[in-house]
């Protein structure tokens, strides 16, 4: 599967279903709660999901509403290590576990988080 067609097969729905699945364990996880905002985790979902769906052949809503993603300089004020870096892909691959995508979307998008989530570490330890 080409990675532009992941929005074409899960369509809106499987984002947003995903999505919600990762933000659920998001307030009581002891690293990464205190990191999101408490008083506006629906807009956090909202920009996650925005950005997935566009980069993955859906509507670029992301970038007209916020420019250009630049996630790692919109990451810095957040002290991640690898510690909170392992966090955050253990929470999407629970996530994922649960959302059930179609095998081959699954694993694109685990890679990418993989990935993106290695180049958002920007402290040591
Ligand atoms: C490595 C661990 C990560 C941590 C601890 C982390 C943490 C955060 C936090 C605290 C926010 C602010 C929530 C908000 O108000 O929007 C945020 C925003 C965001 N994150 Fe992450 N993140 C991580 C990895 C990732 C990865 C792997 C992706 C992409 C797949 C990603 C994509 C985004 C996006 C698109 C936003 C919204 C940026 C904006 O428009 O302001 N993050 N992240």
């Amino acid at each position: 599967m080409d990675e532009q067609d992941i929005y074409l097969v899960i369509g809106e729905e499987g984002f947003r279903r995903l999505i919600a699945a990762f933000y659920r364990q998001v307030p009581s996880d002891s690293i990464l709660g205190p990191m999101y905002p408490p008083d506006d985790l629906a807009g956090a979902e909202q920009r996650l999901g925005d950005f997935l769906i566009g980069r993955f052949g859906g509507p670029p809503r992301y970038i007209e509403q916020r420019g250009h993603p630049r996630l790692r300089m919109r990451h810095a004020r957040f002290p991640i290590d690898h510690t909170a870096r392992d966090r955050w892909v253990l929470l999407m691959g629970n996530a994922l576990d649960e959302t059930g995508l179609p095998e081959a979307a699954d694993a694109i998008l685990r890679g990418f988080f993989d990935d993106v989530a290695t180049m958002m570490v920007n402290r040591a330890v």
